[in-house]
């Protein structure tokens, strides 16, 4: 009997990844006298990136937006134009990855640190192409997730602005702190210096809180609620666009293989 190998986490990686340049050829056919592409972060985005790169055939019709300097680098190295996003009036799409999606779209990102400029620029695009292996995928509906969730905020105040979070996200009805809530939320330090905070691109600190999301609508909730603390800049929750504009296609690749879009 024929044993079928198991592809590795970096496989299936670049299976979606290929999956994705070949769905933005298609758009990029019927787009206008160029194509003006979203580029995500972290690795499943940069071999993306670099596999769009190899179509030579077509880069010339794609004007590049970034979400990060890894990115933006990475793309000019393998010969892609990239500019800055104030030098394009539109997107016509966002390629990305993501620490977690479920069946019923729920997204969240920026374990990588990306989360402020990804949501800039993926909220923007007309169509949003999420790419991802197995090990993000949660095949729940209205199922409880409770993954961390980053949050960047201000270096200002930001032990009050942690404060807030907590006052919102895990106190329970009668207004006391829920129990074990000190595990529930962290300031993300350096990955190679743990003493030290982690710095965004933007010069910001990020907070990672659980706080149990219960589906769908919970997680736009949380996702707008967060927002509106005061030194709050945005947060890693991305349901709020799919609500909205609808046109998000998320690319799962197995172990055993299997591509699945939906
Ligand atoms: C960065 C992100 C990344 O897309 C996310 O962390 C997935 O990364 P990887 O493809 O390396 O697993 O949101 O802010």
């Amino acid at each position: 009997m024929a044993l079928i190998k198991a592809l590795s986490q970096n496989e299936q990686k670049d299976l979606a990844a290929r999956e994705a340049v070949r769905l933005v050829r298609t758009i990029s056919s019927v787009a206008k006298p160029y194509m003006v592409l979203g580029l995500g972060s972290g690795s499943t985005a940069e071999r993306f990136i670099e596999q769009l790169a190899n179509e030579k055939d077509i880069i010339d019709c794609f004007t590049c937006v970034a979400t990060s300097i890894a990115s933006e680098e990475i793309a000019k190295e393998k010969g892609l134009t990239v500019v800055s996003l104030d030098e394009v009036e539109r997107i016509d799409c966002a390629v990305d990855g993501t620490d977690r999606i479920t069946r019923d779209k729920i997204i969240i990102k920026g374990l990588g640190g990306a989360l402020l400029r990804e949501k800039i620029i993926d909220y923007r695009a007309e169509k949003f192409l999420i790419i991802a292996d197995e090990s993000k995928y949660l095949d729940k509906i209205d199922g409880k997730i409770d993954d961390w969730i980053p949050v960047e905020i201000m270096r200002f105040g930001f032990k009050v602005i942690m404060g807030d979070i907590v006052n919102l996200f895990l106190t329970n009805v009668s207004g006391s702190v829920v129990e074990g809530w000190e595990e529930k939320i962290k300031q993300r330090m350096k990955k190679d210096n743990p003493k030290e905070p982690f710095i965004t691109e933007n010069g910001n600190f990020i907070i990672d809180i659980r706080i149990g999301l219960k589906n769908v609508s919970d997680a736009v909730n949380a996702e707008l609620m967060l927002n509106t603390i005061p030194g709050v800049i945005e947060n890693g929750i991305f349901v709020a666009r799919a609500i909205e504009k609808g046109d998000m296609t998320c690319i799962i690749a197995y172990e055993n293989g299997r591509i699945e879009t939906f």
